[in-house]
């Protein structure tokens, strides 16, 4: 939810802390703020908004008042208090000694709150985070911890209940941090000479490839050349050791000016990523997920938890899944699947898909359907994150760091992996024969190429929003896989353009959307291929033209030479020809593009950080 980042070494540490929070920010914008030491003292600077209004104030105060060795920062996505400069984290003790950052949520900072007043210490904001920096000044300046920076610590985190990452920096102890982290993530990024800490790689990946991820109830304390793990009883642990393997190219904006928009052309390469060793020239694989055949072959329905994006990739595989296995697919919004007593037993496929494995409904869920015996299978884009770690196998996405805040690259990466689900299920089980399965997978491998092809023919989009005028309100429609698309295309227009959008099944309209149709609506439409069997072609040519006799403007999307929609479409894009089951991987690219150009239009020009959002959502 936050971006957390922090630096010991021997250069200037306030230029290292902005660089690591400007790669962080997709995290959160709702303020960001630095704490330095190592210099004259504790020096903080902080402010409400985005980054930018940081770089503002530090420019106001003057970049001098700021020098040291050690700092921590933070970029906030605000849960407990609004976003103002009070706010804004690092926050600073009674005694002015102690800065502290946060992610996650401190949930008895109540109690802890009302003892801090208690003793007279006045908070100065609304947060559940502040209390942990009297907290540890307190521990520090009297009773049985106190001179020992560590043994407070460790004493503090011992009395905080929830989620959190903590960072403490003290005044009389510049040449350390201290950091801790209990079910929201932390790595540690081993320099020459100096150590970084991150909420994830991208905070230091500019600095050093060698990272060490920090377990579940872990204390950290690094200098600048060394690091010592503990548990919260202070006794040592171990760190997982990992090089990374992005590079700070793919966190960069390459040109582009906006990470959404290069994440946008990065489609073919993630989904071609995404596939690559999966097929072993005869076989669908899933050797790294650690399932095996028999495990597949074991289960009688599928059940797939995940949220937004990923949700919408979800309800595309249960089309395929279901068609190609024959077996029930149930799909959830994580944040009600444990709250509604799902049916689960050990015969249970459950499906946990999220491009940042940190998604606290999906985890929630994860643990739910664990304890009702079912096997857990995550999805997931980023190596080393909670889902993967707490469900039973794992099949990694490889779109690569994605920064821009609405999902676009790794929302194709998880329809590709579902779809490699679908596949290795219908092999064990024998539901298709193993030439179908060729075919498909043959299908799946072309698509990187027509994507490429979709992206090349960018400009069939670029005029619609200039013609289309004022929108306020937009539907989108889709039938069989045309509806999960129907939905994304919606959730972008409404992330990043701020405007009512709504998809639905086309075939429902008329049981009531209908009602929304009045002239010049604008309304997008999924056209499924011409060439399939169903009858889904043609009944969605006549939803077309009942909602174009209402006075609806269509934009629609059909594959090339399908030339049935010609006269009913306002605008029409087209995509190249694939079997229906494929139209998620394509047909989403046009809707990314036309959502990124009505948000421009009006006027939204960050597209990579649309407001009150944050990238991974890590409180339920
Ligand atoms: O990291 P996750 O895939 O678990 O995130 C799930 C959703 O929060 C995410 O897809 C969200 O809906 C995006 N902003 C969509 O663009």
């Amino acid at each position: 939810m936050c971006g957390i980042v922090g630096y010991v070494g021997e250069r200037e540490s306030l230029g290292i802390a902005f660089d690591a929070l400007r790669r962080m920010e997709y995290r959160g914008y709702d303020s960001a703020g630095i704490a330095v030491a190592g210099g004259p003292g504790l020096a903080v600077v902080k402010r409400a908004g985005k980054l930018a209004n940081l770089e503002d104030k530090i420019a106001e105060v003057g970049s001098e008042s700021l020098n040291g060795t050690t700092a921590i920062g933070h970029t906030r996505w605000a849960t407990h208090g609004r976003p103002t400069d009070e706010n804004a984290h690092p926050h600073v003790s009674y005694d002015g000694k102690v800065a502290i950052v946060h992610n996650g949520i401190i949930e008895n900072f109540a109690p802890l709150r009302d003892e801090l007043t208690q003793r007279g210490i006045e908070l100065r904001s609304e947060t559940d985070s502040e209390v942990a920096a009297h907290l540890l000044a307190l521990a520090y300046n009297e009773g049985e911890t106190a001179g020992d920076l560590r043994a407070s610590a460790l004493h503090v985190l011992n009395r905080l209940e929830g989620a959190f990452t903590l960072l403490f920096l003290h005044e009389d102890h510049p040449d350390q941090i201290i950091a801790a982290r209990r079910s929201t993530p932390l790595m540690v990024g081993v320099g020459e000479g100096e150590m970084f800490l991150g909420s994830d790689v991208a905070a230091f990946i500019e600095h050093t490839k060698e990272a060490v991820e920090l377990m579940q109830d872990s204390v950290v304390v690094i200098t600048k050349d060394d690091f010592e793990i503990l548990n919260f009883n202070g006794t040592p642990a171990e760190g997982k050791p990992f090089t990374i393997d992005w590079d700070l190219a793919a966190a960069e904006k390459g040109g582009f000016d906006s990470f959404m928009m290069k994440e946008i052309f990065e489609q073919p390469a993630a989904v071609r990523d995404t596939l690559a060793g999966h097929w072993d020239g005869n076989r669908v694989t899933l050797d790294e997920s650690n399932l095996t055949n028999d495990d597949l072959k074991s289960f009688d329905q599928v059940f797939v938890i995940a949220c937004g994006s990923a949700y919408h990739s979800g309800l595309a595989a249960k089309y395929a899944i279901e068609h190609w296995v024959r077996i029930p697919v149930q799909i959830e919004v994580a944040s009600e699947f444990r709250y509604r007593d799902p049916i689960l037993d050990e015969r249970t496929l459950v499906l946990a898909i999220s491009q940042s494995g940190e998604t606290a409904d999906t985890l929630e869920a994860v643990r739910h359907a664990k304890t009702q015996g079912a096997k857990v299978l995550a999805v997931c884009n980023t190596n080393g994150s909670q889902i993967p770690r707490e469900s039973d196998a794992v099949l990694y996405t490889h779109a690569g760091p994605e920064i821009g805040v609405a999902s676009t690259k790794a929302f194709l990466a998880q329809v590709a992996a579902n779809y490699i689900v679908g596949l290795a299920l219908a092999q064990a089980k024998g539901t298709k024969y193993p030439d179908e399965i060729r075919q498909i997978w043959d299908e799946l491998e072309s698509i990187p190429g027509k994507i490429a092809e979709v992206l090349g023919a960018k400009d069939q989009v670029d005029h619609i929003s200039e013609t289309l005028g004022a929108v306020k309100t937009m539907l989108f429609l889709g039938r069989g896989v045309g509806y999960p698309i129907a939905l994304e295309g919606a959730l972008k227009l409404k992330e990043l353009a701020y405007i009512h959008a709504e998809g639905f099944p086309a075939g429902e309209l008329k049981h009531g959307p209908i009602a929304l149709i009045e002239e010049g609506l604008p309304v997008v439409v999924i056209v499924p291929s011409p060439r399939g069997v169903s009858q889904l072609h043609s009944k969605i040519v006549s939803n077309i033209q009942e909602i174009r006799a209402r006075g609806a403007k269509t934009i629609v999307i059909a594959e090339e030479g399908d030339t049935a929609v010609e006269p009913y479409s306002n605008w029409l894009v087209r995509i190249p020809q694939t079997p229906t089951i494929m139209q998620p991987l394509l047909a989403t690219v046009p809707l990314q593009f036309l959502s990124a150009d009505i948000a421009r239009e009006n006027g939204n020009e960050d597209i990579d950080k649309p407001r009150n959002l944050a990238k991974s959502v890590t409180v339920e």
